[in-house]
């Protein structure tokens, strides 16, 4: 790829072909799980969006989508344990079988605060799933049902994830060389 955005990176993590042979699995597993049922997925705005677009396309049952946002972690890139909702669901969640889809659990705060707000909305069930995983970082346990790829303790951009809103839009998983976010 000839953009400036790849000079910020340090190394390709996962790559096009990667991600997506890795979120068909991921999607084959939800629809054996899930069958016979409706799925709600509600996306954390905005890291999971590029995810769970293509993974709402790998699932071969009926999904509804909807998105929360979250205060995250804005320029810096250690979480303050703060969880602020900043914009709430549209649809009503009772009776509805949840599946929360994230980008990334770093610390587990953020999900672990959504799922106590969800919980008690009375959905009929919630489950997590999440793109990548950085058990390094946990600070709170949270279960995930469907895993990605665990990665270790880098600052990783790309397919929805960023650094101060860049590089969202890479195809791919990168590592972001640390003097691009310490310098
Ligand atoms: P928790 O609450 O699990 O936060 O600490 C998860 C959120 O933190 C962000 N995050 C990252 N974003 N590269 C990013 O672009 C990373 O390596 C990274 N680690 C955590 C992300 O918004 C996630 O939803
Ligand atoms: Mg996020």
């Amino acid at each position: 790829m000839s953009n400036n955005m790849m000079d910020d990176l340090e190394k390709i993590l996962f790559s096009e072909e990667e991600l997506a042979a890795r979120i068909k699995e991921l999607g084959a597993a939800i629809t054996a799980d899930y069958a016979g049922k409706e799925i709600l997925m509600i996306g954390v705005l905005r890291g999971a969006v590029i995810f769970m677009a293509d993974l709402a396309r790998a699932i071969d049952l009926p999904v509804a989508i909807d998105f929360m946002a979250v205060s995250s972690y804005g320029a810096a890139t250690s979480s303050s344990g703060v969880v602020r909702i900043l914009k709430d669901l549209d649809e009503d969640v009772e009776n509805k079988h949840v599946l929360i889809v994230e980008d990334i659990i770093d610390s587990g705060l953020t999900l672990n605060y959504l799922m106590d707000n969800l919980w008690s909305r009375k959905p009929a069930s919630i489950k997590i799933c999440t793109l990548l995983n950085k058990p390094e970082r946990r600070k709170v346990e949270v279960p995930i049902a469907y895993n990605g790829f665990t990665i270790p303790d880098y600052f990783v951009v790309g397919y929805g994830l960023d650094y101060a809103e860049k590089y969202r839009n890479l195809p791919f998983i990168g590592v972001l060389k640390p003097e691009t976010y310490a310098g």
